[in-house]
């Protein structure tokens, strides 16, 4: 019987490029497993979205000078052209839990929220939380850092802790330090609505976990198991400008928690999803349907959310959603040992594989590794032997070989399989056994397994080829060569079905040779007539060393802290790092004379402040939009003591036009403008003189 089943990938934050760690977590499993279940029959709905509310957004969209929408649309847009262009995933909705973007989502987490109200399960609750006094703002989860007081990481965050992955109260947090400006908060009383966690846990959570348990991972038992027991009430809303608002009278200025409404989104993108296909019942039906099977793929850090917290709040409504079947979690992906991290430029570029490995070669490589059942690690060397031994020597090998000698010698003609021999049974048999290990190897989540299992029978197909040789055959026998080639390209056949939810191009490509015989992708055998091949592109490339060499060259520079070729952003400030230097015009002297190439090398352009405002984290700094003709450049000069950004518009100016750019207190700078100090030491800029157009050079 085909099952319904949903499977979701985590949600991811709109706020910085995904990464080979989040790859392997969420998407690469989840979107393998959904190809696994299609091709079994089974009616799949795949959902994935971004994450855009809370303070993972608001503290980086504030740091770029952007609005919260604009910004968390750039992101949006970016992680769905990466997991879809350099992976290959294919949602069926993808959508996200802004307004805009969403217009069911808002609605939906405020009727969670009110469910759970009625039903007793949110209470009321005036307490202190951390605040800013020279901000005059509260300062929820990421505002605020600290040391972890239970693992001791000095980077934990007011909400959870990226190390032991856990929730924490921010409170607690050792040497807390405000984001913003790193001052040491205070604590203030403010009201918000708590989830009552012991009580749901009583009535229902524990049970529930207890009953499901059996068929978890182990890995991911344990964690829950733990955190069970100490699973406290948690507060639900927070003082924030931007998310799904409280919907009560009296509450401005406060919104949903975005752990509370980033979990709804799995629902509200569904709703989206078939309202917009004219099918808006079908949402309630899937998700109320006991016999659907909900399946979330989410890294290690999301576990306890999706195990514990999300399921409450289902059952909570008392609505008649339903709950998990299962959160196949993974643990933690490392690169080359280290954490993945996009600001620092320890992360693997798009730039670096793009173009130069196929997604399925980047796809296969990276579910080898996948952290399955404990931490594990991208390597250049694996990814190399991987590619070259198991998809290229080894899978891409016995494919080339078979299509290839059928092309060339037997005129692309096949018999029937007729009476195959004993031989020939037997490896045709071996197909079957790795078809039913790989499914249950599937079903269990156990992808590792998967692909060793595929490689094992690609040998397999490769050794019965050179035990028969062919080659020989042809001139000895030519009835028996026609015969096995028809055998391998039955197995060839195989391998690419079995192959196809880790390969999908990869699949479809070598299916694409026995065309037009075949006609359904999903058979299990290829009709058993006479068939015709085609020619193979070719599938796989090996990976040179000098490619390995570049990538671990790169990171090692990374690690001495230099750029080389890391098109990363500047690692963002510490609450304990000073400001970077306000003032971008106040250039240094130079000691001694400079040839005329440097000054030469130097772009000067004359340019216009077409906009103008104040930086929202520095007092001496004004963020400048500068038209140059062609382009405008955003420039952040340390020029407010002498200009309100209103008198600066329309100002002309000169703009140094070929400095790399760099972040001040949080913001890029493209640019710098060239100004002289007055008498009382301020800034003055210069100014181009009159009829001189904007982007002229400046000599
Ligand atoms: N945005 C979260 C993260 O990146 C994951 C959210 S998953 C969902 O860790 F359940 F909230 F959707
Ligand atoms: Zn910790």
């Amino acid at each position: 019987m085909p099952e319904n089943v949903i499977v979701t990938s985590a949600l991811p934050y709109a706020n910085g490029p995904i990464h080979f760690g989040h790859v392997v977590g969420a998407y690469l499993p989840a979107d393998i497993y959904v190809r696994f279940r299609r091709m079994r029959g089974d009616h799949v709905h795949f959902v994935c979205g971004t994450d855009e509310h809370g303070v993972a957004i608001t503290l980086k969209a504030e740091q770029a000078g952007k609005d919260y929408q604009a910004y968390v649309d750039h992101w949006h847009k970016e992680i769905r052209r990466t997991l879809e262009e350099l992976v290959g995933i294919r949602f069926d909705a993808f959508s996200g839990t802004s307004h805009a973007r969403n217009p069911h989502h808002r609605e939906l987490a405020q009727r969670f929220f009110l469910d759970l109200l009625h039903n007793g399960y949110l209470f009321e609750k005036t307490e202190e939380q951390f605040f800013s006094p020279s901000l005059g703002r509260f300062l929820p989860d990421r505002y605020v850092e600290g040391t972890c007081y239970l693992c001791g990481f000095d980077e934990a965050r007011g909400d959870e802790c990226p190390r032991c992955g856990k929730y924490l109260d921010a409170r607690r947090l050792a040497n807390p330090l405000c984001t913003i400006d790193g001052q040491p908060p205070v604590l203030k009383a403010t009201k918000h609505w708590y989830l009552d966690l012991p009580k749901l846990k009583q009535e229902w959570v524990q049970g529930w976990f207890e009953g499901k348990a059996a068929d978890w991972k182990a890995n991911v038992k344990a964690f829950v198991a733990n955190d069970l027991e100490e699973l406290r009430e948690r507060p639900e809303t927070r003082d924030l400008p931007w998310g799904v608002p409280v919907p009560l009278p009296g509450t401005d200025g406060k919104v949903l928690y975005v752990w509370f409404d980033a979990p709804i989104g799995y629902l509200s993108i569904s709703k989206q999803y078939f309202a917009e296909r004219g099918e808006p019942e079908r949402f309630e039906r899937l998700w109320k349907d006991p016999s659907t099977r909900l399946i979330h793929f989410v890294g290690k850090d999301n576990i306890t959310f999706h195990c514990l917290i999300f399921p409450a709040m289902l059952y909570g409504t008392k609505a008649g959603w339903i709950v998990p079947a299962n959160v196949p979690a993974n643990e933690f992906f490392q690169l080359e040992g280290r954490k993945f991290n996009t600001s620092t430029g320890w992360f693997i570029p798009e730039e670096s594989v793009r173009g130069r490995f196929s997604t399925d070669a980047l796809r296969y490589a990276l579910c080898t590794m996948m952290p399955e059942t404990a931490d594990a690690d991208w390597s250049w060397k694996e990814f190399q032997a991987r590619v070259n031994a198991d998809l290229n020597d080894n899978l891409g090998n016995f494919v080339a070989r078979s299509l290839r000698f059928a092309e060339r010698f037997l005129e692309s003609e096949l018999p029937p399989l007729g009476q195959p021999a004993p031989r020939d049974r037997e490896i045709l048999a071996a197909a079957g056994a790795a078809a039913a290990d790989m499914a249950a190897a599937f079903l269990r989540f156990e992808f590792r397994r998967a692909c060793q299992r595929l490689m094992a029978f690609s040998s397999e197909c490769n050794r019965y080829y050179d035990e028969m040789q062919p080659w020989v055959l042809r001139k000895q026998d030519p009835a028996r060569c026609r015969q096995v080639l028809r055998v391998c390209a039955e197995l060839v056949h195989s391998l690419a079905i079995l192959a196809a939810p880790i390969l999908p191009d990869t699949a479809q490509k070598v299916l694409g040779a026995f065309l037009p015989a075949h006609d359904d992708a999903g058979r299990p055998s290829l009709p058993p007539g006479p068939l015709r091949v085609q020619p193979l592109p070719t599938l796989f490339t090996k990976v040179e060393d000098k490619v390995v060499e570049e990538e671990l060259a790169r990171l090692r520079a990374v690690a001495k802290g230099g750029t080389a070729a890391a098109p990363a952003a500047p690692p963002a400030r510490k609450p304990d790092e000073k400001p970077a230097t306000a003032g971008a015009p106040q250039a240094a002297a130079p000691a001694g004379a400079i040839a005329y190439e440097s000054f030469a090398a130097v772009e000067l352009r004359a340019g216009t402040v077409r906009a103008a405002r104040r930086h929202p984290d520095a007092d001496k700094l004004l963020v400048l939009e500068v038209g140059l003709g062609s382009e405008t450049r955003t420039i952040v000069a340390g020029i407010a003591a002498s200009y309100t950004p209103e008198a600066l518009q329309g100002h002309r100016v000169v703009v140094v036009a070929n400095l790399a750019p760099r972040k001040l207190r949080g913001i890029e700078s493209q640019g710098m403008l060239l100004a002289a100090d007055d008498a009382e030491g301020k800034p003055r800029l210069l100014t181009p003189g009159p009829g001189t157009p904007d982007g002229a050079k400046v000599k």
